[in-house]
């Protein structure tokens, strides 16, 4: 996979070195690549905002350097498609546009993620379709936000989510680009050591959170693994686990136990 992340905090991003996901770049499963959205400014400044047309507090993003900067992921795409992409049937919209001719050598449009606290609730189904895609981008906004042309624009080019990943605002949408990256690369096949320990994790397949985990010694401090972790029974423990899975989900998250037991 190939994500390109675009940013005026490029090396915000720099925590994705470390870790599995460093792991992963160095094995050549995902490539990594920041920009630095002040370099397609053109003023001296190097400006990224203006104020909000109609007024009002803040500033927002100017569509311009977000445009260049997207129009050069794009460019760079198409001068070196992926040999395991496949062919798309979806890229006749852009007939006409000046990038036509770079979207159409695409096989398949990137995916262009918008990090916003208005889009749609990124889940793990979002982390789990997402894995299986070619080409990642970032367009993580500062201040009152992107141009929404921008996002207008970009839709001729790019599939497009606009994503948040919760109900409360971050400083700038690279926090919430990093959440959602480690969430779909640890599950492209090799990210994780132990792609076992995928199966029972909180939301997944069972609808469940996941029941409490616990290591040596037996005894800590006065608590008690247990007994049913200890029998070596593994009809017994599988019963136990779903039954805390159970038990955590309904006092935890009301709203998974209700979907869970509708289904
Ligand atoms: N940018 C600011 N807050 C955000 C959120 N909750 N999710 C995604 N992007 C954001």
């Amino acid at each position: 996979m190939r994500i390109d992340l675009i940013s005026i905090f490029p090396e915000f991003f720099d925590v994705l070195d470390l870790s599995l996901i460093g792991r992963a770049q160095a094995d050549r499963l995902l490539e990594i690549r920041r920009h630095n959205l002040r370099d397609y400014t053109e003023d001296k400044h190097r400006t990224v905002d203006s104020p909000p047309a109609g007024g009002g507090a803040g500033m927002v993003m100017k569509p311009e350097p977000w445009a260049k900067a997207l129009e050069t992921v794009l460019e760079d795409t198409a001068s070196r498609p992926s040999p395991l992409a496949q062919s798309s049937s979806e890229s006749s919209s852009e007939l006409g546009s000046p990038l036509g001719s770079v979207t159409r050598a695409l096989p398949v449009k990137p995916t262009l993620i918008i990090p916003t606290p208005s889009g749609e609730a990124f889940t793990q189904r979002h982390a789990e379709e997402l894995a299986g895609a070619e080409h990642l981008v970032f367009a993580p906004g500062r201040f009152e936000g992107i141009d929404e042309r921008v996002t207008e624009w970009a839709a001729e080019h790019f599939q497009l989510r606009r994503c948040s990943i919760g109900d409360y605002v971050l400083n700038g949408g690279e926090a919430a680009a990093v959440v959602m990256i480690e969430a779909i690369t640890r599950l492209i096949p090799g990210v994780i050591g132990n792609e076992a320990s995928l199966n029972e994790e909180s939301h997944g397949e069972t609808g469940l959170l996941e029941y409490p985990v616990y290591t040596k010694p037996a005894q800590w401090r006065g608590h008690q693994i247990p007994e049913v972790l200890l029998s070596g029974n593994h009809a017994k423990i599988a019963q136990w686990r779903r039954e805390q899975a159970e038990a955590r989900t309904r006092a935890t998250r009301p709203d998974l136990w209700t979907r869970y037991t509708a289904d």
